[in-house]
């Protein structure tokens, strides 16, 4: 690498968990893959493992996530380090800064719980690892907005902001950048994007699978934590922020700080909390929970371009789909046709696991009658092997010190600013069976025309 601040070793926390076997290890092989990636990669973990044993579990986690490239493989082998080690006892650091040797700006990305933060980052001072290195956080930074603050304290007594990469890697999806750079580059979009032309924005992250062995995880999270306050709110700024004056990293972020400073902060009366049937019984999750598997929000944001303009999300874990969209409806032309219920416009952006842009429009469906047919104009992308996967952007961004994909402080604060108060009130929780789209009572919260149910387009007419 010719950038000399780029990192020159990269230290994964929690090397042998669920994020490395899931996520980390393929990414790396990818980085490794496309050549941009030749530095030390150390993981640190407590499993009493060898390296022998660490290396399997690397093969073993891109075999099963993508497969193994033999060639991108054996360098990746032949580049793991790992330190087995309590990290609570500074003799696993001192070990840590050895297998370092002259590594001057190592990044170390704390795929930990929380909890493990501030004793890890005490460590990475006493054994001297942090100095000149970069540390990268995963989501969601911090409960609420006093630990989010708390948890910036400690990472700021080792580093400065420029070198604190808190990671929502919603930011490293194509699909996501492209809902900047489609709005941006088009001309068609402006002179309709506005409250004048859209009648209101739902975002829906559905997912088919519940919590997939990470019980004790989401249980301590909840839907709201895990997803709305930062992966949903990411795609909400990309839909409304005013355009940026340049593209560069701090003025991007500046205006979705401005997006997030205009929502109105969540009332009890904006959201809708439910669990699938049959969570309790997963493993780690306490008897007497309250965490949310489902949530479905309302927003309003108080800015000349969208005052009176509902904003809508709605995530959940058991639902009868795995896609995350957004539907942006325009309002209703005066319709001409008697018979011709005209349905309103449509924009719709699926973010994945397929990559969609479609536009709805009404088209002459019998001529006699005059009568119209909702079709879309579609396009697709499916992502193949060219594209880089959202962890493998975010970790190639943060090693080189790019800041763009990374949400600033002032982010985080002014998000869990919006949805604190809810999390606090625990407002009630309401049951609904695994497949379906949620509680009944989520009925109070919907979007004019309904939330976006992709069977009903099938061959409608009107
Ligand atoms: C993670 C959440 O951040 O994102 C998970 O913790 C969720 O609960 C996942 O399933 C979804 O990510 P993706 O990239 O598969 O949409």
């Amino acid at each position: 690498m010719s950038d000399p601040t780029a990192s020159d070793a990269l230290v994964f926390f929690g090397a042998t968990g669920d994020l490395a076997y899931k996520k980390i290890f393929p990414a790396l092989q990818a980085m490794i893959r496309r050549g941009k990636l030749d530095v030390p990669i150390i993981g640190v973990a407590k499993s009493n493992w060898t390296l022998d044993q660490f290396r399997e579990r690397a093969r073993d986690s891109v075999d099963k996530h993508g497969g193994v490239d033999a060639a991108a493989f054996a360098k990746l082998a032949q580049l793991l380090r790992y330190v087995d080690g309590d990290y609570g006892d500074l003799s696993t650091f001192k070990r840590l800064r050895t297998e370092l040797g002259s590594a001057e700006h190592p990044a170390h990305y704390l795929a930990i719980p929380p909890i493990l933060f501030a004793p890890v980052v005490e460590q990475l001072v006493k054994a001297n690892c942090a100095q000149g290195g970069r540390v990268i956080v995963e989501k969601p930074f911090g409960r609420d907005l006093a630990s989010a603050r708390k948890l910036n304290a400690i990472l700021l007594s080792a580093f400065d902001e420029a070198h604190i990469f808190r990671i929502d890697h919603y930011l490293g999806k194509q699909a996501v950048d492209n809902l900047l750079f489609f709005r941006f580059v088009n001309a068609f979009l402006e002179p309709v994007w506005n409250r004048s032309f859209v009648e209101s924005v739902q975002i829906t992250m559905a997912e088919s699978f519940g919590v997939q062995g990470r019980g004790k995880f989401y249980d301590e999270t909840g839907a709201l934590r895990d997803v709305v306050q930062n992966h949903l709110f990411q795609v909400l700024c990309n839909l409304a922020m005013e355009p940026p004056v340049r593209s560069d990293g701090e003025t991007l972020r500046d205006e979705k700080v401005k997006v997030l400073k205009s929502i109105a902060t969540l009332t009890p009366a904006d959201v809708v909390r439910g669990r699938f049937d049959g969570y309790l019984d997963e493993p780690g999750v306490a008897p007497d929970s309250d965490t949310e598997t489902y949530a479905a929000v309302r927003l309003t944001l108080d800015s000349w371009r969208w005052q009176g303009v509902p904003f809508f999300i709605r995530a959940g874990k058991s639902l009868p789909q795995t896609r995350t969209e957004v539907l942006v409806r325009l309002r209703r032309p005066p319709t001409m046709f008697p018979e011709c219920r005209t349905p309103p416009n449509h924009l719709r952006f699926r973010i994945g696991p397929d990559v969609e842009i479609a536009l709805g429009a009404t088209v002459l469906d019998t001529q006699a009658r005059m009568t119209g047919r909702a079709v879309e104009l579609l396009a697709v992308h499916r992502p193949g092997a060219e594209d880089q996967d959202a962890y493998e952007r975010v970790l190639g961004d943060a090693m080189v010190g790019n800041e763009s994909l990374f949400a600033r402080q002032d982010y985080v604060e002014e998000a869990w600013r919006i949805v604190d108060p809810v999390i606090a009130a625990a407002t009630p929780l309401f049951a609904y069976q695994a497949g379906t789209w949620g509680p009944a009572e989520a009925a109070r919260i919907v979007p004019p025309g309904g939330w976006d149910d992709p069977s009903v387009l099938d061959d409608a007419t009107f």
